[in-house]
C-alpha cells in the first residue's frame, strides 16, 4: 500500500524524480508527475492503465505560471480564471512545445487549471514545473474524494498519496474552450454553468461524448460503479427489479422497502452541493455490497445538478 500522510517534502522529491503522487485538490484526487517530462507523464497512463488518446489535465499555481506554457490567452479566458481560479474550472488553451504530446494526445491545445486546496498549492509553489494529473482512479472508474479511495485502488502501484482529507467539491472541473467566437463547455462540473454565463454571457454545453474529438476522454461510460446502475423513477425500478439483489442511491430521502444498509443518501437536506461531495463515495460504497443492480434517480437539473446528472447517466451507460 502507498504512505498516505502531509509530507509535501517527500512529494515534491517523488516528482523531482519523476515518479508520480498521489495529491488532493478540491475536486477529485490527482494523480500527479511533472508535466513537462514525458518519461514521468508516462508512469501516469501506465498506473492508470489510462488509453493514450485521453489527453490529461495540467496544473499550476497561477494565470501567469500557465503563460510560461500556453500560447495566447483569450480574452474570456482570463476573465474565468481571474473569477474562478483557484477553483473547479479546466481552461483548454493553445500550448507551447515546452507541454509534450504525451500531456495532450497529440492535440495542439492543453487542459490548465489552478486547483483550490492549500497544500496542493502549496507543493506547485515549491517545485518549479506544473503538475499533469487526471482523476487518481482506474481508468473508467469513479473518481476518489479521498486519500484511502486512492490508496485502496492505486496504493499498489504507487508510493504516496498526500492527505488533504475529504475534497469539497467532489466532482471533478467544468472543462472549457474557446472556439472563435464560441466558448464551449466540454464537460460539467465543479463550477456552475450559471456561474460562467454571469461572468462571460452565454455559452454552449457539448459534453456529449465518445464521438466528441475535442474531449477524446468523455467516454459515455466514465465515472461507473463495477454494479450495474439503472436511472428513473426509484418505486418503479425497485418493482421491475424485486428479483434481484439491490441497492439504492438517494437524493434526499431513504426509500421504503430496501433495507437502510443497501442505501446511500446523498443529502438529508436536499442540498445539492452537498450531494456532489458525497456521489463518488456512495457510489464506491454501494458498489463494495455485491449488489446485482443500483437503483437511483436523477437529481434537480440545476447548479451542480447538471454534472451530477451527467455523471449518473454516464454510470448507467456502463450496463450495456
Ligand atoms: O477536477 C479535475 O479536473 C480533476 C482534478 C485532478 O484536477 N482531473 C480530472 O482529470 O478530472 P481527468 O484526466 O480525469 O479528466 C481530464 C479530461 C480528459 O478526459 C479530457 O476529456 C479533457 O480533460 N481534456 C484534457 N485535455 C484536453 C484538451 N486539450 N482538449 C479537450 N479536452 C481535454
Ligand atoms: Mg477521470
Amino acid at each position: 500500500m502507498a504512505k498516505i500522510g502531509a509530507d509535501i517534502k517527500f512529494v515534491q522529491a517523488l516528482l523531482q524524480q519523476s515518479d508520480v503522487a498521489g495529491i488532493p485538490t478540491e475536486t477529485v484526487y490527482g494523480l500527479a508527475a511533472n508535466a513537462l517530462d514525458a518519461n514521468a507523464v508516462a508512469k501516469i497512463f501506465k498506473v492508470k492503465e489510462r488509453p493514450s488518446f485521453d489527453p490529461l489535465i495540467v496544473h499550476t499555481s497561477s494565470l501567469e505560471q500557465a503563460t510560461s506554457f500556453v500560447e495566447a490567452i483569450p480574452d474570456r479566458a482570463r476573465v474565468l480564471a481571474d473569477k474562478f481560479w483557484p477553483g473547479p474550472l479546466t481552461l483548454i488553451l493553445k500550448k507551447t512545445d515546452r507541454i509534450p504530446d504525451i500531456v495532450t494526445s497529440g492535440l495542439d491545445t492543453v487542459a490548465v487549471r489552478v486547483p483550490n486546496h492549500p497544500l496542493t498549492l502549496q507543493l506547485l509553489k515549491s517545485i518549479d514545473f506544473p503538475l499533469a494529473a487526471p482523476s487518481a482512479n482506474p481508468f473508467g472508474y469513479v473518481s476518489p474524494t479521498n486519500a484511502n479511495h486512492v490508496n485502496e485502488q492505486l496504493g499498489d502501484k504507487i508510493e504516496y498519496v498526500l492527505d488533504g482529507g475529504e475534497c469539497a467539491v467532489g466532482i471533478e472541473s467544468t472543462i472549457v474552450g474557446f472556439d472563435g467566437d464560441d466558448v464551449v463547455v466540454h464537460r460539467l462540473g465543479g463550477c456552475r454553468v450559471e456561474d460562467i454565463e454571469k461572468c462571460i454571457g452565454q455559452v454552449k454545453v457539448e459534453v456529449n461524448s465518445s464521438s466528441n474529438p475535442t474531449a477524446p476522454g468523455m467516454l459515455d461510460s466514465h465515472y461507473a460503479p463495477l454494479t450495474p446502475m439503472v436511472l428513473g423513477n426509484i418505486y418503479e425500478l425497485m418493482e421491475a427489479n424485486k428479483h434481484l439483489n439491490i441497492g439504492v442511491l438517494a437524493f434526499q430521502k431513504a426509500v421504503q422497502g430496501v433495507g437502510r444498509n443497501h442505501q446511500f443518501v446523498l443529502s438529508e437536506k436536499g442540498d445539492i452541493d452537498e450531494a456532489a461531495t458525497r456521489l463518488f463515495t456512495g457510489l464506491r460504497q454501494l458498489d463494495t455490497l455485491n449488489l446485482q443492480l443500483i437503483i437511483s434517480a436523477y437529481v434537480p437539473e440545476q447548479g451542480l445538478g447538471r454534472a451530477i446528472n451527467d455523471r449518473l447517466r454516464r454510470a448507467e451507460a456502463k450496463r450495456n
